[in-house]
């Protein structure tokens, strides 16, 4: 979460970081979910700030699953989710009535090395695919949205730290994507999206990022989850 949404925080509130980046878990999930029920048991008011949705890849479920076990009251306010916000930022929209009827967002988080999903369903025409923590796995993921029978000319982008000012968007197709991410060395966190709708971008990019802005992410929409 970005310095500037943290510093809307009360100013007397002890801040405990839970962050997480791949292999670099500062807290294990479960030790988070018993601390917000410690905590709240000790009769705290406890904020469990996260970026994007807590709901969407967020484990924000299994956490209030653990207070709803112990009658803990709580309640969600939803942040607004990578896919939405760095598809806007990189002026690609995830449906379009002329090139996706539909959008699913899927986890390209590696399990035993490869990338488990169900590519037949992916790999359907007219449709977007966002997929979140998918940089290790990118060349796995084209080559197996190709295998079940897109065709390897269909535009795909990466954008790294959308909606912020160090945001880089690359795009190419699901034959090219993946040299040209290795070539441009980009870093987590990313977003993968797949489909005729990232033709829009050359149209459509309007934000045009400040690299000279030192660490001013202008929303809140970053955050340095595992990939
Ligand atoms: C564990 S998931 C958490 C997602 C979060 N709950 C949300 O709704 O955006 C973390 C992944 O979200 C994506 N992500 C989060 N912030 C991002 C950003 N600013 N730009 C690109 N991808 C981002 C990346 O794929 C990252 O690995």
């Amino acid at each position: 979460v970005s310095p500037e949404i943290l510093d809307l925080v009360r100013r007397d509130a002890a801040r405990i970081y839970a962050g997480k980046e791949r292999s670099k878990h500062v807290m294990p999930q479960e030790s988070i979910n018993q601390l917000l029920v410690r905590l709240a048991k000790e009769g705290k008011r406890v904020l469990r700030l996260k970026g994007g949705d807590p709901f969407i890849f967020g484990r924000g479920g299994e956490e209030i699953e653990t207070l709803a076990s112990h009658g803990i009251p709580f309640q969600v306010v939803p942040g607004i989710t990578a896919a939405t916000g760095a598809a806007s930022y990189a002026g690609i929209p995830l449906t379009h009535r002329d090139y996706a009827q539909s959008c699913v967002f899927v986890t390209g988080h590696l399990k035993d090395g490869s990338v488990d999903l169900d590519w037949l369903m992916l790999a359907r025409p007219n449709q977007t695919i966002v997929v979140y923590m998918g940089l290790l796995g990118l060349s796995e993921l084209c080559r197996q949205l190709i295998a079940h029978g897109l065709p390897a000319a269909t535009s795909a982008a990466i954008i790294q730290q959308g909606t912020t000012h160090k945001q880089r968007v690359l795009t190419g197709t699901l034959q090219t994507l993946p040299g040209l991410t290795a070539a441009a060395r980009l870093t987590p966190p990313t977003l993968i999206i797949v489909g005729e709708v990232v033709k829009l971008h050359g149209k459509l990019a309007w934000f045009e990022p400040q690299r000279d802005v030192d660490a001013a992410d202008i929303t809140m929409g970053i955050s340095s989850g595992s990939e």
